[in-house]
């Protein structure tokens, strides 16, 4: 920690004041030389003054500071590799005109006499040339310096700066941008006039503040361990939140506050010379100004060189020595998501996303799916579900599936959990069953990725069901209703179509299995996202019901919790490139190519009891037992084993008497899958 009352704190205000200093610069002035030349001389065999430094170290070495009046083309008053850092900002080529500022500041002062731009390179080519020669090899020179504006052109000089320095044989170190938050050039207002492609003129907020390094050992390589510690930081909040960062907000130095028409704020040079320089070490400013870094560096216990040619600005220099540090409270910027309320531009900029495949799933529907989380509750009750479906947890249940991937896929997480076993497969027009469960009355199959209207058949399914509120379904709703739907759960119904659950059932029994705490050890591997994606059409359904597939996700706990099974599919939705999505399905599409389905299907087989389908049915099997590490044993489906029931199907228009009838005549099984024409289906059993 620093010695004295000079802080290492980021920004504490700083208090130190003293004498010393003055009757130095007063003995400086008069033996300048003779000082320098002792510069190098051991305390035993030189001067002992009140300032001398490194009180730690067993030799002691003269102190040495000075302001000048004088062109630093030629500081020779400081001793060649003498200096561990210069701070400084040089004289904007011909943008201030200091000597009509020192004679009247109240007069315009902006003058931009001088030579050309190329003129005033090779000038700062001199001065920094002779920096180069007072730096200590391994010393740092920071330079803040921004773009220069004249005659509507803008030039580049901390680039063409970083060329110079490196040519004169520094090595580029850092570039930190300086923002100025409250202040800069404000040139904006031409763009804000003038709307239109090639107007665009930023307001200038920035700096740049580039740190040059002299070749040579590091700065810290000769130092104690006492040493370090006298200059140690402190690694605070303000450290981590803005220092720490490559850009500093720092506002400038208020208009008229000081008698220079540009000083850098005292917070700059405190930083830099925390950040690059020892107590003791010498700290330069060859375009000193009124010695902003002359100030903090002497409050800092370093050494100070400044070099100015205005007399005025020297004597505030020197006068400014006496004063306390004045560090402002520190600028943090902290970042608010803001909801992009131009709806023009939002709505150009998504078109532009989406037209590239760009935009995530979730981007397209936040704003949509906000509307709908208002009146619905956040959460599925699992624990209610639990108690209200305890079949799906029974083991050794005869089940029917749909002859599908979604159907397949949860079979054989059933089977993989608690042991049921496929007894047969019902795909709305037909349903094949093993002989031996011919008589549903008798054995009660579960039925797999449908819905059932028969209290004594347990299903679970995921259509559209209710087509009202006010209208119930006798055999699938009420106590000992044995259906497992989520449409049904939440109350949905085609009035609020749009609400619809649109993903598989296996994505359902995934996410209770889940949340019962089935699947507790079960790690989905990555090829297991493409197979989310594409069950049931999850990804077409997803943007087809954009407006509400976050929110089901959320309701099912999936969305947040990593530990839910299906977090993965939220995961890829909120997060992959539709881009993305749609390679991952075409990869999968590629592999079920492979095992004999068309790309996009859903592998769905039209007749189990057909041999070659029955070989692709067990290939899929086989495919999803080595995706997902589960295993599963599907009996044979021979023709002399099945028993096979036509179902009689019809659809019509989907009004309330039109519903209300269907349900009066008991079918087998219904969906209200859209709200046109034909959107009632059923099926009677014959
Ligand atoms: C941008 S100002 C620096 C302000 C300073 N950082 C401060 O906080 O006060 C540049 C200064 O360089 C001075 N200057 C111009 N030519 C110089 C030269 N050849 N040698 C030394 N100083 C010079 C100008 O008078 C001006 O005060």
């Amino acid at each position: 920690m620093f010695a004295n009352n000079v802080s290492s704190k980021w920004y504490k205000n700083q208090t130190r004041t003293g004498n010393a200093h003055v009757a130095k610069r007063a003995k400086w002035s008069l033996c300048a030389q003779v000082l320098f030349t002792r510069k190098e001389l051991p305390i035993t065999f030189g001067v002992h003054t009140a300032d001398t430094k490194k009180s730690s170290h067993s030799i002691r070495w003269m102190t040495m500071s000075g302001i000048f009046q004088k062109s630093c083309e030629h500081m020779d008053e400081v001793p060649a590799e003498s200096v561990a850092l210069v701070v400084t900002s040089p004289p904007y080529w011909n943008a201030i005109d200091y000597e009509q500022h020192v004679s009247d500041p109240t007069a315009w002062y902006r003058t931009r006499r001088g030579g050309t731009y190329e003129e005033y390179l090779d000038w700062l080519r001199v001065c920094f040339a002779e920096v180069f020669h007072k730096l200590k090899p391994g010393g740092f020179c920071a330079v803040i310096i921004g773009t220069i504006l004249n005659e509507r052109k803008q030039y580049p000089l901390p680039q063409h700066l970083v060329t110079t320095m490196e040519e004169l044989g520094y090595e580029f170190h850092e570039d930190i941008v300086w923002s100025k938050v409250t202040g800069g050039v404000k040139r904006a207002g031409v763009t804000i006039q003038h709307p239109f492609p090639g107007y665009y003129c930023p307001n200038i907020m920035t700096e740049n503040i580039l740190v040059f390094r002299k070749p040579g050992p590091r700065i810290y390589a000769e130092q104690t361990s006492d040493e370090k510690e006298r200059s140690k930081y402190d690694i605070n909040s303000i450290f981590t939140r803005e220092v720490a960062n490559n850009i500093w907000h720092i506002a400038p130095v208020p208009p008229n506050y000081l008698p220079h028409p540009c000083p850098f704020p005292e917070e700059i040079p405190y930083r830099l010379i925390m950040l690059y320089s020892y107590v003791g070490d010498a700290v330069l400013d060859p375009f000193n100004g009124i010695g902003t870094t002359t100030k903090v560096a002497h409050a800092l216990e370093r050494d100070y060189f400044g070099y100015e040619l205005q007399q005025k600005y020297v004597q505030v220099a020197l006068q400014r020595l006496d004063e306390p540090l004045r560090l402002r409270d520190q600028l943090i910027p902290v970042y608010e998501k803001v909801p992009v309320t131009d709806s023009p531009y939002q709505r150009s900029l998504e078109n532009h996303k989406r037209k590239r495949g760009q935009m995530t799933l979730f981007e397209t529907t936040r704003e949509a799916q906000e509307e709908y989380t208002a009146d619905t509750p956040d959460r599925c009750d699992y624990d209610a579900l639990k108690k209200q479906a305890t079949w799906l947890r029974r083991k050794k249940q005869p089940m029917v599936i749909s002859p599908d991937l979604d159907g397949v896929l949860s079979a054989l997480l059933l089977h993989h959990l608690w042991k049921w076993e496929l007894v047969g497969f019902y795909d709305a027009s037909t349903l094949w069953l093993l002989k031996e469960y011919g008589n549903l009355d008798a054995t009660k199959p579960t039925f797999v990725d449908h819905d059932i209207y028969r209290k004594h058949l347990p299903s679970i399914g995921h259509h559209m069901l209710k087509w009202g509120k006010d209208t119930p379904i006798p055999e699938c709703e009420g106590p000992d209703a044995q259906s497992f739907n989520p449409n049904l759960i939440r109350g949905f119904t085609l009035k609020e179509f749009g609400r619809k659950y649109p993903f598989g059932t296996f994505h359902l029994l995934l996410a209770c299995y889940g949340a019962w705490g089935d699947l507790k050890d079960y790690r989905p591997s990555r090829d297991f996202i493409p197979l989310l994606i594409q069950v049931d059409s999850s990804l077409q359904s997803a943007f087809t019901y954009e407006k509400n597939a976050l929110e089901w996700l959320e309701w099912l706990g999936g969305s947040d919790d990593e530990r839910s099974p299906i977090y993965p599919l939220c995961k890829a939705l909120a997060a992959a490139s539709s881009k993305r999505l749609l390679r991952w399905q075409a990869q999968l599409g590629d592999q079920i190519q492979a095992l004999g389905f068309t790309r996009h299907s859903q592998c769905k087989t039209d007749n189990p009891t057909d041999r070659e389908q029955w070989q692709r049915l067990q290939k899929l099997l086989a495919w999803l037992e080595e995706l997902t590490g589960w295993t599963a044993d599907f009996p044979d489906f021979p023709d002399a084993k099945v028993v096979r029931t036509d179902i009689r199907r019809a659809s019509c228009k989907p009004t309330k008497t039109n519903f209300v009838k269907v349900v009066a005549e008991k079918p087998f099984s219904y969906a209200l899958i859209s709200k046109t024409e034909q959107g009632l289906n059923y099926g009677h059993l014959p």
